[in-house]
C-alpha cells in the first residue's frame, strides 16, 4: 500500500496571535492549509514541517504551533530554517521534532538542518554531508526522500537565488548512485521541479505567502497558501503534487 506523507514549509508564525506578516494572517493562513489537509489526506503517515515556521524566533509562537500541532492526526517532524532558531525550536517544539532520519514501510526520510547562524543562505555541513551519506550507504536498496529547507538548484530569482544552498554540488555528490528518489525544500515561497543529477527535486509553496516567480528582487505573489503531498510506493516510485487552498475552500 501507498505511503502519503505531506509538507508544509514556511509558515512563518508571528510571536502574536494577532500579528500579520506581509500583510496576511500566516496562523489563519495555517489553520487553513492543515484543515483542508485533514480533510483530504487522514491517513497521511507523517507531515513534514521543512523550516521558518515562525518569523522570528520568539518561544510564543513554537508555542502556538505546538498547540495546533497537538489536535494533528499525523506525526510531525521538522527542520529548521534560516529564521528559525533551533534550539528554540527544540526546546519548544515537541510536537515536531528535529529527528534525523526516519523508516517509514520500505522508504527512508532523511532531514538535514542546512542553516547557517545569523544568514539567510544555507550551508551543509561537513557533519551533515557525512551522516547522509552514511545512512545512504547502509541501506543502499532503501529508497529514500532527503528534505532541507534551502534550495539546492536554482529558481531563476536572483534575489533567491543569492540565499540558496551555498555548496549543493557537496549535496549532488553525496546523492548520486544512492538510492535517494526525491528531495523536497521550502524557503523559496513557490512551486518548483528540477533535478539533482538523476533525483527529483520539489520547492513547495509557503503555508503563509508566495513570492513571485523569477522576479528579480522581493515581490510577493497572490496564489494563497499551500502545501505539498507525495504518495510513496513500496517499490520506489511516487507521485506528488500541491494544493493550493483559496480563502472559500
Ligand atoms: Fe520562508
Amino acid at each position: 500500500m501507498a505511503i502519503e506523507i505531506l509538507q508544509f514549509t514556511d509558515l512563518h508564525l508571528p510571536p502574536d496571535e494577532r500579528g500579520r506578516i506581509w500583510g496576511i494572517d500566516p496562523f489563519a493562513r495555517l489553520q487553513r492549509v492543515l484543515a483542508h489537509a485533514r480533510r483530504h489526506f487522514r491517513r497521511a503517515r507523517l507531515a513534514l514541517l521543512t523550516g521558518d515556521l515562525v518569523h522570528e524566533p520568539d518561544p510564543r509562537a513554537y508555542a502556538r504551533l505546538n498547540a495546533l500541532l497537538a489536535d494533528l492526526p499525523w506525526p510531525c517532524r521538522a527542520v529548521p530554517g534560516n529564521h528559525d532558531d533551533p534550539r528554540c525550536m527544540r526546546a519548544t517544539l515537541s510536537r515536531a521534532p528535529m529527528a534525523e532520519h526516519l523508516a517509514v514501510d520500505t522508504w527512508r526520510i532523511h532531514l538535514l538542518d542546512s542553516t547557517v547562524s545569523g544568514r539567510s543562505a544555507g550551508r551543509l555541513g561537513a557533519a551533515e554531508l557525512e551522516r547522509l551519506a552514511r545512512r545512504l550507504r547502509r541501506e543502499p536498496r532503501a529508497p529514500a526522500v532527503v528534505c532541507l529547507h534551502h534550495h539546492a538548484l536554482a529558481v531563476g530569482s536572483p534575489w533567491l537565488d543569492a540565499i540558496m544552498l551555498e555548496n549543493a554540488s557537496d549535496l549532488e555528490r553525496v546523492l548520486a548512485g544512492s538510492a535517494a528518489r526525491l528531495v523536497l525544500w521550502g524557503h523559496t515561497h513557490q512551486e518548483f521541479r528540477g533535478r539533482i543529477g538523476t533525483v527529483s527535486a520539489y520547492g513547495t509553496p509557503s503555508t503563509a505567502m508566495q513570492f513571485r516567480p523569477r522576479s528579480p528582487a522581493f515581490a510577493t505573489d497572490d496564489r494563497g497558501p499551500g502545501y505539498r503531498w507525495v504518495r510513496l510506493q513500496q517499490d520506489g516510485r511516487f507521485e506528488t503534487g500541491l494544493h493550493y487552498v483559496p480563502e472559500d475552500a
